[in-house]
């Protein structure tokens, strides 16, 4: 068991009609919770940071910490940059043995998209690294303080993008949002049918926090081959943390350090389960 591609990982899924699940990482309580559920189900993950978390958790940290913890790991991970901003990060990702990176141009008009996508590819080649890239806009904010407007996939633009890049996975937008919903979320199940069947690599959903489980198993049934999960992970981690420390008086760094670990994995369990699609 290993460090290997997303590619990998996203074509097991494809021959086991079931999705990886990616999971965002801040620290390592949230590493360590994530590869222990892994290794528990037996089921290979995607570990990820998103560019803009690097602020909170720096990537000269974090990125040899995660490839660590996959070469350690009982099973199979993948190790993900997620909604890069900038290629300085992509590439100091792929100099930390990063197997799958992605560079989120979804605000850009689609050439621009397009170009700057390919340059991604081009990049990633070199280590044989996957590349994902987004194409419509995912509503909510990863760790911006704007919040974005969902634009929905548009089909047909779709296969233009993915044939002219070259990429390996595309994540779509449709009404999925990052962060926590305010309303359960209704997703354009319509618009995913005929993206799935307009595009021929893996398909991958975005903003995974409040969907509901129904609507996972659906959105595999057409072709999602990879889910992420952040804002659920930070959640149970700072919930665990407050719950440990409201119910004792002197609270001691050593349990915290487990509490939070247990919430992340409690999580990470309860989403590999749905995504397995047993
Ligand atoms: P959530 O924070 O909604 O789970 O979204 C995660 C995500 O899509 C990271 O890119």
């Amino acid at each position: 068991m290993s460090l290997v591609t997303m590619k990998n990982l996203l074509q097991r899924a494809e021959e086991n009609n079931c999705a990886v699940g990616a999971f965002s990482v801040g620290n390592m309580e949230m590493v360590m919770g994530a590869v222990k559920a892994a290794e528990e189900l037996r089921t290979p993950i995607v570990l990820q940071i998103a560019e803009k978390r690097l602020q909170n958790s720096p990537l000269t940290l974090m990125g040899p910490m995660m490839v660590n913890a996959a070469k350690h790991a009982g099973v199979d991970i993948a190790v993900h940059l997620d909604h890069g901003l900038t290629k300085r990060c992509v590439a100091e990702a792929l100099s930390y043995g990063f197997t799958s990176v992605m560079l989120d141009r979804s605000l850009l008009p689609f050439e621009e998209n397009v170009k700057q996508t390919k340059e991604i590819v081009q990049m990633a080649s070199a280590t044989q690294a996957t590349v994902e890239a987004e194409l419509g806009v995912v509503g909510g904010n990863e760790g911006d303080t704007e919040e974005h407007k969902i634009t929905c996939t548009d089909p047909a633009m779709a296969r233009d993008f993915c044939e002219r890049t070259g990429i390996d996975a595309l994540a779509v937008a449709i009404g999925n949002a990052h962060g926590n919903y305010p309303v359960s979320p209704e997703l354009r199940f319509d618009v995913l049918e005929e993206i799935y069947h307009t595009v021929d690599i893996p398909l991958v959903l975005h903003g995974g926090t409040g969907i509901s489980d129904e609507q996972f198993r659906r959105a595999i049934s057409l072709g999602i081959r990879k889910i992420n999960i952040a804002t659920a992970s930070f959640d149970r981690l700072a919930q665990a943390a407050q719950h440990y420390c409201d119910g004792c008086n002197k609270p001691d760094y050593f349990t915290l350090s487990s509490e939070m670990v247990k919430g992340v994995y409690e999580n990470v369990i309860k989403h590999i389960l749905v995504f397995n699609n047993r």
